[in-house]
């Protein structure tokens, strides 16, 4: 499954990123820069907070009540497609995400 990651320097990567992950594992495990992820993945700690391509964000699965919480506290402006990372699991469905990380995570 492939995802677009746009990182706050304006640079584009695609990575590979597998079934049994979660797009903020995907990413950190290939180096992307600006995904901190404090809380290893568990909806507590907002700093996996991402923006979602417009034209996706209907095809994720709904947010939690946990991650809608965070989001508010989250370190960057929240906007309309807000996301916690750790909370997308990959599935063959996102194959072609594109996100965009935050200029700031703390
Ligand atoms: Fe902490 Fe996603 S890694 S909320």
């Amino acid at each position: 499954t492939q995802i677009n990651i746009i990182t706050p320097d304006g640079q584009q990567t695609s990575i590979d990123a597998s079934a049994n992950e979660s797009v903020m594992q995907a990413a950190s495990r290939q180096g992307i820069e600006g995904i901190v992820a404090e809380c290893g993945g568990n909806a507590m700690c907002a700093t996996c907070h991402i923006y979602v391509a417009e034209d996706w964000l209907d095809r994720l699965p709904a947010m939690s009540d946990d991650e809608d919480a965070l989001l508010d506290g989250a370190a960057a402006e929240r906007r309309a497609n807000s996301r916690l990372s750790c909370q997308i699991p990959v599935t063959d469905e996102i194959d072609g995400l594109t996100i965009r990380v935050p200029d700031r995570q703390v």
